[in-house]
């Protein structure tokens, strides 16, 4: 029987908002549920510091290959009943271009716990979403994710040329490495990743190769990706300017409106008729997520679409409730802020592309919160590596202390309005780390241009919503019987 890929894929969205609770009420509803894999080192270190309550990291990492590194991260990470809410998280050290094993062995562990809790107990499909802009931990987290049997993975912010062949190399457990962009660089600077030696083990089971699907801004780039990837290339996203998260910036030189935001215009509109053309099946994101909007890209040619907006929000995802509450109260019964509820900064992440901020108070969205917030860089994963007088790589990240940028050689006016969204994002899903002095992470909520629409997904007189709700809405003009994603994936 021919493979049928799902019609709607909740997207991948970091840190954590895309758990493995949510990719699992999406995956039993029939589609494809995603986890993201960004940062997710530090969420399993910081779930079993918080003392994982309801066993399930634990149970996860009895099934991790090795028990021996297992165990070593049980040891170094868990508290038996949790931390105290006023300790500050202990930290994995930060990434390089040669980490130390451990911290390998802690991230394809995450990885593995976060994609194999999505798949337990259930037949459907999981996808792992990656970031090409967060380079350094991704082999380990491929590796991680392909362990676990993952059935997709979706990777945006970049151009993931060479993953396709990576995930060939990794799914026969054999040594692969990457490309890394470093300023000022006289020679190739690759990072490498060895599943024997993190493993420990030289006797490893061949493993699935999982379906590859970059995030296109264009169909130019697309056609590039099929043409020009390391291996094979199994579809697209094609994700616009009103998707949550991070947007790719509009095409020419950057010109922002009168609220600051940046202005996208014909140029950065994709032609649909040109994906077609490409002859792989691709889905539609950016503020696609109504029954109609899914109707009429299907027509078009489309496979489908990929929501967050509306996912994010759900019961299932990470987001930590309260701040799901007041956001959706604040929607469902108050006018938006002038501006609107969503404000596309293009100066706030240290990736330098724009990045969607819900203006709700309290969040470092607001000037006064984030200035109030002594700037520091602890998580490290938006560094950008750079090379130094001597010869030697150094990592520095825009939003870090001004002074310490300058130092390592970076520019004052790249700092000017970047913010932590390391420790942001972490907050929004109640893993907000205590500073020094006491200080508590506020969060920076992200979402898409869909979240003014949100209400119309409540029922009458509930505030809240389930993820397989998103799911039955969105598919609610498919014809049915809809069809279950077959599990036998072709294989390489
Ligand atoms: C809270 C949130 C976090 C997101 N994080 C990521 C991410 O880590 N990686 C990614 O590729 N896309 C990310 N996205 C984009 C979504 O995967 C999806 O493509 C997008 O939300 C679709 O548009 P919509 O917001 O109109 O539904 C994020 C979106 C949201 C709302």
């Amino acid at each position: 029987m021919q493979y049928t890929h799902p019609i709607v894929i909740q997207g991948g969205m970091g840190i954590s908002v895309s758990d493995w609770r949510l990719a699992k009420t999406v995956s039993q509803a029939g589609q494809l549920g995603v986890v993201s894999g960004t940062a997710i080192n530090s969420v399993l270190a910081r779930r079993l510091q918080d003392g994982d309550l309801d066993g399930s990291c634990r149970r996860a990492l009895k099934s991790f290959p090795s028990q021996n590194i297992a165990q070593k991260i049980l040891d170094t990470y868990f508290i038996e009943g949790g931390k105290s809410p006023q300790q500050p998280y202990k930290r994995p050290p930060m990434f390089s271009i040669d980490s130390p094993k451990a911290l390998l062995q802690l991230t394809v562990a995450a990885c593995f716990v976060e994609v194999w809790l999505a798949r337990e107990g259930h037949d459907g499909v999981v996808g792992l979403n990656l970031l090409e802009k967060i380079l350094l931990p991704n082999l380990a987290c491929l590796y991680g994710g392909l362990l676990a049997g993952v059935d997709y993975v979706i990777m945006g912010a970049g151009i993931p040329r060479e993953i396709p062949g990576v995930l060939d190399l990794l799914s026969e457990n054999k040594k692969a490495h990457l490309k890394v962009s470093v300023t000022g660089a006289s020679e190739e600077v690759l990072t490498y990743f060895d599943p024997q030696d993190i493993m420990e083990d030289t006797n490893l089971a061949p493993l699935k190769r999982p379906f590859f699907i970059p995030i296109v801004s264009s169909s130019t780039l697309a056609a590039n990706l099929k043409k020009k990837s390391t291996g094979r290339v199994d579809g697209f996203i094609v994700e616009g300017p009103l998707a949550g998260g991070h947007n790719a910036p509009p095409r020419g030189p950057l010109k922002l409106n009168d609220k600051g935001e940046p202005i996208y215009g014909e140029r950065d509109e994709v032609c649909l008729k040109e994906m077609v053309a490409l002859d792989l099946p691709f889905w539609m994101a950016g503020n696609y997520a109504t029954p109609e909007k899914l109707h009429e890209v299907r027509t078009l040619g489309a496979h489908g679409i990929q929501a967050g907006t509306l996912f994010a929000l759900s019961n299932e995802s990470g987001v930590k409730k309260e701040l799901k509450e007041k956001t959706l109260h604040a929607i469902a019964t108050q006018a938006a802020p002038p501006g609107g509820w969503i404000f596309t900064d293009p100066r706030s992440s240290p990736t330098g592309f724009p990045f969607k901020a819900v203006r709700i108070p309290g969040s470092i969205s607001e000037e006064s919160i984030y200035l109030a917030r002594k700037r520091i860089c602890d998580l490290g994963y938006l560094r950008h590596a750079y090379q130094k007088e001597d010869g030697s790589i150094g990592l520095r990240c825009p939003a870090e202390p001004q002074s310490d940028y300058v130092k390592k050689g970076g520019l004052h006016e790249d700092t000017v309005g970047r913010k932590c969204l390391c420790n942001a994002l972490l907050a929004d899903v109640g893993m907000g780390q205590i500073q020094a002095g006491g200080y508590e992470e506020a969060s920076l909520l992200t979402a898409g241009d869909d979240l003014n629409n949100i209400t119309r997904i409540l029922k009458k007189g509930e505030m809240s919503y389930s993820a397989k709700d998103v799911v039955m809405y969105l598919l609610d003009l498919e014809p049915g019987p809809l069809q279950q994603p077959q599990k036998n994936l072709p294989q390489n």
